[in-house]
This record gives structure tokens, sequence and C-alpha cells, in this order.
């Protein structure tokens, strides 16, 4: 710990010595889950890294959706430097920040003390792509853990190509085509004349509900918490599709459940994954503390 926090920041800044893990041989783990999951190890990540273990990381992203980099010992500016590898990093809509450093997603309150919003239907402990609602969704979320509870506070994560796969092909041609409304706070269990009555549906964008990977070529569901009603049918009916479609993608063979370790860095791929926070810990009392950049990504078709 002592040396490579002591190693780190003259190789970081240039030095040449040579760092001490070799970071130029990343060892992909087995498969965590038959739904997504690796770790990788053999590299720390707040070093630079050459374009082909960049590769190799691509390549391990596509295949397994979720990577895990146990052990890391990574400030906000090291991580926003390792994940600016695979894209676009998300600006912050914070003013007052020079560029989109990772940002802390936590919960605690503002008198820094826990709080549990959880049962909040627009919280991150509901079934969600990030970002749905906006033209161009983002790709990668990178999650690094900094303080976890003793037990519990996992993040799930559900397969939504498997999940499309293993719908029967009549249902498949009845969904091929359609078109997913997604605002901000859409929440899935409102009634229709909340619905209405809410101004966020009209700024709604819409991408396929199957939609297809750019990187694979494999058709996934698009869906979660911010999709609201599918366009052009009545929106009670169009929500019952998606609750039904959620219920089929989120079950346990799907899905793959990350247990943290705190110096885990995770991360996913929002063109294929659903995933959620899970109310499993103490949140009234304990604390949870990850760092969070993204990915942009493209228009999904
Ligand atoms: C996120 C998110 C889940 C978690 O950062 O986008 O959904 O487990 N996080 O904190
Ligand atoms: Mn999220």
């Amino acid at each position: 710990m002592t040396d490579r926090a002591a190693n780190r920041p003259t190789a970081f800044f240039g030095s040449t010595t040579p760092p001490r893990k070799p970071i130029s041989a990343p060892v992909v783990g087995p498969r965590l889950s038959p739904a997504a999951g690796v770790v990788v190890d053999g590299i720390d990540v707040s070093l630079p890294i050459p374009p082909p273990v960049k590769e190799r990381l691509l390549d391990a992203f596509r295949r397994h959706h979720v990577l895990v980099f146990r052990n890391q010992t990574l400030n906000r500016e090291q991580q926003f430097l390792f994940i600016a590898n695979f894209g676009e990093v998300e600006r912050s809509r914070a003013a007052n920040k020079r560029y989109g450093v990772a940002h802390v997603i936590s919960n605690l309150g503002g008198d820094g003390k826990p709080v549990d919003r959880s049962a909040s239907a627009v919280s991150n402990y509901n079934w969600h792509t990030d970002k749905p609602y906006y033209r161009e969704p983002p790709m990668m979320t990178a999650l690094y853990a900094v303080e976890m509870p003793l037990q519990g506070g996992d993040t799930e994560f559900a397969n939504t190509v498997m999940a499309h796969s293993a719908l029967a092909p009549d249902v498949q041609l009845r969904i091929a085509g359609l078109r997913v409304a997604f605002y901000w706070g859409a929440g899935q269990s409102r009634s229709e004349e909340q619905a209405r009555a809410d101004t966020g549906i009209e700024d709604a964008v819409d991408h396929p509900l199957v939609r297809t990977h750019p990187e694979t070529g494999a058709k996934a569901l698009y869906l979660g918490n911010h999709a609201s009603h599918i366009l052009g049918w009545p929106i009670a009916e169009g929500r019952a599709l998606l609750d039904q479609l959620l219920a089929h993608a989120t079950q346990p063979q799907f899905v793959y459940a990350h247990r943290w370790r705190v110096g885990d860095l995770i991360m996913w791929d929002n063109r294929c994954l659903l995933h959620r926070a899970v109310a499993n810990f103490e949140l009234s009392t304990q604390r949870r503390i990850l760092h969070r950049v993204v990915v942009r990504g493209t228009v999904p078709f």
C-alpha cells in the first residue's frame, strides 16, 4: 500500500523508474456470472495505458460488459484520465468545474450524515440505464468505491441482450420497431393522469425499444426507470408493456450482482445493461461513497 502510493506519483509524472506492476499485461479472469462481469488483474489504472492494453480492455468490455479492477488507489483526476481513454467524458453540469472530473455518488445528506433515499421513484435503487433521456446517451459509466458499508451496498446489472434473445419469437416481432419515450423521472409506477400532467413528458426523447449494439451488432432491450411510454400507443398500454419487459429482463438468470470492496473501479456498458443500487445495507446509518465518470455515447439505432 505504502509502496504503491509512493511509487505512483513519480511514475505518473513521467519518472524513468519502471512501475512495479506489469501494466502492459492485463489478465482477464473468468466470467463472474453468466450475465456479465470479469475481473481484470495486473493493471494499475492510475498509470497511462499503452494502445495495445486499451484494445485488450475494450475487447473484454465488449465480451463481458462489466470490467472490475480491484485494489485501485485513485483520485478523481486519475479516474477521469483512465476513463478518458475510452471516449469523451461527459462534462459536469456544475458551471464551476474545469471539466467533468468524477463526481460523487453517496447516501450522505446536506449535513454529511447518511440518509435513506432509496424509496424515491427517481433513485438509483430502481432499475435504469444512465441518461436515456439524452439524444446521445452515455455508452459507459465507471464507479470507484471510496467508502462502503461492511456488508451489502451492491450494484446489480441486468443483461438486456440475453433478455431480448430469451423472448418468444412472436414477442420479438411485436416489439421490433417500437420506440420508447424517455424523460428524467418518468418512473413506471405512476398513473396515466400523472404522466399526462407531467411537464417532463413534453421534453421526452425517444429511442428504439430494441437497440442494436454499435460494436457487437447484438440486439438489446432499452428501457428502465426513465422510460415513460411507447410512441403512438396509449400511455397505459405502453407502460404495461414496459413493465412486463422490465420484469422479464431483470430475472436472476440475467443479473450480475457486484459485491463491492473499497478500491474497486468498475466500468459498464449502458448499451446492453440495466443497473441499480441495492438497498441491502442500513442506508440511514452506514456511509456509501463512490466516484462516478460517464463516457458519451452515440444515438441509439
Ligand atoms: C450510477 C448508479 C448505482 C450504485 O452511478 O449511475 O446508478 O450502485 N449507481 O451506486
Ligand atoms: Mn445509474
